[in-house]
């Protein structure tokens, strides 16, 4: 075997940049904050940081909304500020991993301002401009994933322009070859200050249909129990076979440098996502896989997509796992604090590269947003259905203090009430602390490379266990997770198995002696070494 890259035996940990620590007082989070951080990411145990967007931005979707693709935001600091960064994260021994928003620019973009200033403007093909459809409203039935239609009419020009999420988010014809190159210069541009790597949003997304059909109803849509756009199939507006070139074309743009990952942001069943791996592994490292996010919370729902994800990747392509991001609820909100303990475990043992949502460590919970407060466009724009992200976006909790150490002032979104006791401080004296799970499953998953790389074996089990093994050359590894409030009799004998003890959810078996059974407890999980 090769010796194996580091995003294939690392851990990736998102930071949401606005949230993550504030060092000029002004309630959201920067570069230079996160700079005085990263000696508690290096101790974590993380391989990798990803920064969600830090570039210019009205910020009218809080950064993925691009003004200049080669700058910092003056809220998140300066280029320089910048530079010292990727230094310092080397130092610590880290690598450093940015967010592409290649589908759309702000609306603030120069590249739009001028595309949208005559159809005859030289950029005018740089965007999605359509004339109206024969009834005089938008060329055709496609949605904005933030609700309403996904067409802008431009009274100045007489043309509709497409946006797959804001109208302040204009999307790029990734179709014209003068976009694509202005692009991967933007990557080159990045690369050479010694980024990492890229995270790219909505990967699968970049390419549209060319010849512009409807989008077909999707049966069973539920009006008014989720966003609007979901009564469509997105057909012709993602996952489009030429999507392909693009992202191989990325690829090889991220190839000229040594060492760096291109990982892309997909939500698509398996069968689906596994192709943006490219027929010769010349696509994305990584096509993040988003299972765990969506799937239910029990054993035999779990084992089935492990298995799933495991048949359907392709020869040598390398696996990973994500349990939470900046989308999505977090996962002590999903699950529940107990069970967001076995899902660590869960994350940090399965077969490829996790990445972690900042917080997730601490066992940090959604934070009720007041409607005052409500930040999110798609919540604003769709009210009432709960899609609102700002809950699970609000500031990680360092310390009891005011702010939770976060700032000195008050923040852009709430802190959560549990900051008192759910924050590092805390948590760093704690035996059994979230965080002190955490350190300790990254620790043994970087000193064992049945973990890093050794195989997945699934173990038959009922009920609410799920039980697999993690197989090196030199050692074996049995996890064991209770999905449930029930205890269960693990009979290692039974299975022709026996071990010692490495680690429990619950943090207080000390016995490491050779054991034929465990009695696992409810919500427990355990990480078992065969002998
Ligand atoms: C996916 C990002 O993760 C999300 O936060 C953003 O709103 C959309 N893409 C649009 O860029």
């Amino acid at each position: 075997m090769t010796a194996p890259k580091w995003w294939q035996s690392g851990v990736i940990y998102q930071i949401y940049p606005r949230s993550f620590q504030d060092s000029n007082a002004d309630g959201i989070g920067d570069l230079p904050g996160v700079a005085s951080r990263l000696e508690y990411c290096a101790r974590l145990g993380v391989e990798a940081l990803w920064l969600s967007p830090i570039y210019p931005s009205p910020m009218a979707d809080f950064g993925y909304d691009v003004a200049d693709y080669t700058d910092v935001d003056p809220i998140f600091g300066t280029l320089a500020q910048f530079d010292a960064l990727v230094t310092q994260v080397k130092r610590h021994g880290m690598k450093l991993i940015l967010d592409f928003v290649p589908n759309h620019t702000s609306d603030r973009h120069p590249w739009f301002l001028e595309s949208r200033r005559s159809r005859t403007s030289p950029k005018r093909d740089w965007y999605l401009w359509r004339d109206p459809g024969p009834d005089g409203g938008p060329p055709n039935n496609w949605l904005s994933q933030f609700g309403g239609s996904a067409w802008q009419w431009d009274a100045a020009t007489g043309q509709y322009y497409y946006h797959a999420f804001l109208s302040a988010q204009p999307d790029l014809n990734w179709r014209n070859p003068e976009v694509r190159d202005a692009m991967y210069e933007v990557l080159r541009f990045w690369l050479r200050r010694g980024v990492d790597g890229f995270r790219v949003d909505v990967l699968w997304q970049l390419i549209k249909d060319d010849r512009w059909r409807d989008n077909p109803p999707r049966p069973g849509y539920r009006a008014g129990h989720e966003p609007p756009h979901h009564s469509q199939i997105p057909l012709y507006t993602a996952d489009r076979p030429e999507v392909q070139q693009v992202v191989a074309e990325m690829r090889r743009v991220v190839d000229e440098f040594e060492e760096r990952v291109l990982i892309g942001e997909i939500y698509l069943p398996v069968e689906r996502l596994v192709a943006y791996y490219g027929a010769q592994l010349d696509g994305a490292h990584l096509p993040f896989n988003f299972r765990l996010l969506q799937s239910p919370w029990n054993a035999r729902a779990i084992a089935t997509l492990i298995d799933r994800y495991e048949r359907a990747l392709p020869a040598g392509g390398w696996p990973n796992w994500v349990l939470g991001n900046h989308d999505i609820a977090r996962i002590a909100s999903r699950v529940g604090p107990l069970q967001a303990r076995v899902a660590a475990v869960l994350l940090l043992t399965l077969r490829g590269t996790p990445t972690m949502y900042y917080g997730d460590e601490l066992g940090m919970t959604d934070t009720t947003i007041p409607p005052e407060r409500v930040q999110d466009p798609f919540e604003k724009n769709v009210p009432g259905l709960a899609v609102g992200r700002d809950p699970s976006r609000t500031p990680m909790q360092w310390t009891s203090g005011e702010y939770a150490g976060f700032s000195t002032r008050a923040p852009w979104l709430p802190i959560s009430s549990a900051s008192a006791v759910v924050n590092v401080e805390v948590e760093e004296r704690e035996t059994s602390s979230p965080l002190t799970l955490y350190r300790e499953l990254l620790r043994l998953r970087r000193s064992s490379e049945a973990l890093t790389l050794g195989s997945y074996e699934p173990v038959a089990m009922t009920g609410d266990l799920l039980a697999y093994l993690r197989r090196s050359p030199r050692s074996c590894l049995l996890i064991a997770l209770n999905l449930g409030p029930a205890p269960f009799e693990l009979d290692l004998a039974s299975l022709r198995m026996k071990g010692r003890l490495l680690l429990s959810t619950h943090m207080d078996r000390e016995d490491r002696s050779v054991l034929a059974d465990v009695a696992l407890r409810a919500d427990e999980g355990v990480i078992v070494e065969l002998t």
